[in-house]
């Protein structure tokens, strides 16, 4: 049986992503694929633990210890979730992977890309997406979008972080362009929803 394909979505908070990734999987399911959503960090009963103590706990988290938690979340993440579904043949849609490490750890908390890549490569033996959809924006205009919603410890970031791991997100699109499709998050959703698939639809054929 042919593997399902894995796509992940990522860009800074409130540009998006979880419409995006519900346009897409609504596309792949009319057209007869088998589809299953997930999001990092989260996605598992440990994952989802985690994700409390990374997003709502109390006191200073150290970057590497952040760094480390998230890997822990995705390792078992692709292990219980990710891994089994592709083998099976489903396609699998994430809300982030291990390019939100890279670009938030790496670049937002200066931990290095070269350094949280690998830490991450290691926590998923490799495996990575054939597709990575970037949805790029302006940190004011995102965090305008974010406007009236509870923050988390990490949307209560600064401007300049969110530029940084901004910067760190088309760092890492430019050079693996094979993978990485860039979209202007601007545009109307649906707009966003049309190029995705379009670039999905060359993954098949
Ligand atoms: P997010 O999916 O944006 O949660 P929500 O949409 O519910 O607010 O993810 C939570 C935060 O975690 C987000 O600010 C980005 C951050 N993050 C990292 O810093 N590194 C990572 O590896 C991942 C997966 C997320």
């Amino acid at each position: 049986m042919a593997r399902g394909l894995f796509i992940s979505f990522e860009g800074i908070d409130g540009v998006g992503k979880s419409t995006q990734v519900n346009l897409l999987a609504e596309h792949l399911a009319e057209s007869g694929r088998q589809v299953f959503c997930t999001r990092e960090p989260g996605g598992t009963e440990l994952g989802d633990e985690i994700r409390a103590l990374l997003l709502h706990g109390k006191g200073h988290v150290d970057a590497r210890a952040e760094a480390l938690l998230y890997a822990a979340d995705r390792a078992q993440h692709v292990a219980l979730e990710i891994e089994p579904r592709l083998a099976a043949g489903t396609d699998v849609i994430t809300d982030r992977y291990l390019d939100s490490s890279v670009a938030y750890q790496g670049a937002g908390r200066e931990l290095g890309y070269d350094e949280v890549r690998a830490l991450s490569i290691f926590a998923v033996k490799g495996l990575l997406p054939q597709l990575t959809v970037l949805l790029d924006l302006e940190p004011a205009t995102a965090a305008a979008r974010l406007a009236g919603t509870e923050l988390d410890r990490l949307e209560s970031e600064k401007i300049e972080f969110f530029e940084a791991v901004r910067s760190g997100f088309l760092t890492l699109a430019k050079a693996e362009p094979e993978r990485w499709l860039v979209l202007d998050a601007s545009l109307p959703a649906e707009e966003i929803a049309s190029l995705v698939r379009l670039r999905f639809a060359s993954l098949i054929h």
